[in-house]
């Protein structure tokens, strides 16, 4: 029998020990007795960092979907499958059992196939967090499309990128979305998208809002008719176990984002050991996470992890101060939620309201509490712990990335006991280093360094989409044999791992994942910009915001620093989305440099972060006379 249920530390240990040992027939024997393959692999593992080039399951036949709906009819036919609490609390809940599950993915899938969607083809999918979003994922894993969910808050000009890097021949999306008491004008952004992108030839809108819309003859159809004329069965196409199952963009420290691919078999097998260790799921368990689907937590933690264990994962469409701060613990409640992972940010933006919202809920069905995305700070930690939590409901702090598919240091709930701020231990098969600057692994205990994985995972990303280069330089070339995370993290004396944040040019923010380099261009479009550096600054509820230095041009006339703020916020909201919008922007006359030109954003970053003690030999810069009217003039 595998280990695929573990139950106390010891345990852990044992199997962690074990993985280690021999991760080949460690996954093996996971893969074989949990998973439903159409033919089993000939090779386990092949694997090569230098190339890169990871493998898993070789030769093996499968469709995720049959993993994550079919299988579970016999048993679970009438279990809900996705739970969906809409935005506005008065709008019913909907239970989608995985029957219903099964005949609308082969509806859609049979849609799909109809508008000439075949295996190997990119579907973008643009749409907010309605029961649609999964079903459309799926029904393209069904049919081997490669499915390119963009998140629903990305602006035009970031959607179209991402439309043509992956070279999507169609869009799924919906005529509007709602946040709280706003909606959003999603087909609007999506035409505005599509002047730029010349192969997609067909959109499929869903409709959510029935707000007035452009239909583009020949282009833009409405999906329920579609939906309604379809057969509601359909035989899944048998995929490779490394073919690709979706593309998901990362951001990076140039302009491009990354579209990161992860494949079919080790996605399914990794993301669903993690997702019922991490959260010690249990048959009649009702799992809340409250990511967005366009996020890789979403997709590994509201869709594939749970599904593959024939859970009920809960999809929420609204934002957690709408229609007041109570709106999270309205749903634990009503939906009687046993796990309930979130993000640091919205932890913060709760914990500033107080107990209030918490003290009129009974949170008493809780039994576990996760975060991710980004550093839990301790005193958010403790407010999780005391108010949510009641102190009986482990935290597990999961560190992982869109490019690691799936959770990777974790503690274990009612195993591995918690320490704020610690993502704890590597999780099972999982072989963190860390390294110091000269490249050599630092061993022991008090090591703080370079976080990096030295052994491949089953759902370790396989590559960035058309560019199998900047996959290895990004990844593989910082230090030799090593998968390189981009994270610095601390070990402490039991070997519990403290991530302590990016160590490249990514800034966090509310937990989204921000390259300095898109911001940057996108200010220096600004007529008047001559150049600028983005930096983060701590934020009490974001974690980071971003602080921006701008230098202007020389035009002899005199500007309105309030009027250009706006203007430059404005044009980011244009090319990225408001997510990455500056909360401060100062306005220099010099921007720190080295000799041979490259900004200083180290001394940049301190004084924004009012952290001035220690800047360090400034007189070796090109200028280092900007250094202290920045300091005079920090907002
Ligand atoms: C950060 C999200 C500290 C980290 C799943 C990582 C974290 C980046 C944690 C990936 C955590 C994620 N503690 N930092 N528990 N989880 N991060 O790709 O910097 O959106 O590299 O994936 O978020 O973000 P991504």
């Amino acid at each position: 029998m595998s280990n695929y249920h573990i139950k106390h530390l010891e345990e852990y240990y044992q199997v962690y020990r074990k993985s280690v040992r021999n991760p080949e027939s460690f996954w093996e024997e996971i893969a074989e007795e949990h998973f439903l393959w159409r033919k089993k692999w000939d090779t386990v593992l092949s694997w090569d960092f230098k190339k890169p080039e990871v493998k898993w399951f070789e030769g093996a036949k499968l469709n995720i979907t049959e993993n994550c709906i079919d299988r579970h009819l016999a048993t679970r036919g009438d279990k809900t499958a996705i739970l969906f609490e809409p935005n506005d609390p008065k709008e019913a809940a909907q239970h989608i059992t995985y029957k219903d599950l099964y005949h609308r993915v082969n509806k859609f899938a049979n849609v799909l196939k109809a508008k000439g969607v075949t295996k190997g083809d990119r579907v973008c999918v643009y749409l907010p967090m309605i029961p649609e979003l999964a079903v459309a994922i799926l029904a393209c894993a069904r049919i081997g499309a490669i499915h390119s969910v963009v998140f629903a808050g990305f602006s035009s000009i970031a959607l179209a990128t991402r439309i043509n890097d992956a070279d999507c021949k169609m869009v799924i999306t919906s005529d509007g979305s709602y946040r709280g008491a706003k909606s959003i004008d999603l087909k609007g952004i999506v035409d505005e998208a599509l002047e730029d992108c010349k192969g997609v030839n067909k959109v499929l809108v869903v409709k959510r809002t029935k707000s007035e819309i452009m239909m583009k003859a020949g282009r833009d159809e409405w999906l329920q008719p579609l939906l309604d004329d379809a057969s509601d069965e359909l035989v899944a196409t048998v995929m490779d176990a490394e073919d690709p199952l979706f593309i998901l963009y990362t951001s990076g420290s140039t302009g491009m984002p990354k579209g990161m691919v992860h494949s079919t078999g080790g996605y399914l097998v990794y993301t669903a050991y993690t997702f019922k260790n991490v959260f010690q799921y249990r048959e009649n368990d009702i799992y809340w996470c409250t990511a967005d689907i366009g996020w890789i937590t979403g997709h590994s933690y509201i869709v594939y992890g749970p599904l593959a264990n024939g859970a009920t994962t809960v999809m929420f469409e609204g934002v957690p101060s709408y229609p007041d701060y109570g709106r999270f613990w309205d749903i634990v409640e009503k939906h009687k939620i046993t796990q309930f992972y979130t993000a640091p940010t919205a932890i913060r933006a709760l914990a500033k309201e107080g107990v209030t919202y918490i003290d009129t809920h009974d949170l008493s069905s809780l039994k576990v509490l996760g975060t991710v995305g980004e550093p839990i700070n301790e005193e958010a930690w403790h407010w999780y712990d005391d108010n949510v939590g009641k102190r009986k409901a482990p935290i597990v702090d999961t560190w992982w990335q869109t490019e690691t598919g799936g959770i990777m240091i974790t503690p274990i709930p009612f195993c591995t006991p918690t320490k704020p701020t610690y993502a704890t231990l590597p999780f099972i098969g999982i072989q963190p280093a860390l390294m110091d600057e000269n490249g050599k692994e630092i061993k022991g205990d008090q090591a703080d360094g370079r976080l990096c994985i030295k052994f491949p995972w089953p759902s370790i990303a396989r590559t960035i989409w058309g560019n199998h280069q900047r996959y290895k330089d990004t990844y593989f070339s910082a230090y030799e044999n090593m998968y390189f995370t981009g994270d610095g993290a601390l070990r402490d004396e039991v070997g519990y791992y403290r991530i302590t944040g990016r160590v490249d040019d990514v800034i966090i923010v509310s937990g989204h994942n921000l390259g300095t380099a898109p911001i940057e261009d996108a200010i220096n479009e600004h007529p008047t910009v001559s150049e600028s550096a983005i930096v983060g600054f701590p934020h009490d509820i974001k974690g980071n915001a971003l602080y921006g230095y701008v230098t202007l041009k020389e035009t002899g006339e005199s500007r309105n620093h309030d009027n250009l703020r706006k203007e430059i916020n404005q044009i980011i909201t244009e090319q990225i989305g408001p997510i990455a919008k500056l909360d401060k922007i100062q306005f220099t006359n010099g921007l720190p440099k080295t000799r041979s030109g490259k900004i200083m954003r180290r001394i940049l970053r301190k004084i924004a972060g009012k952290d001035t003690s220690n800047l360090g030999d400034t007189s070796t810069l090109l200028n280092p006379e900007c250094v202290q009217e920045i300091m005079d003039n920090v907002l």
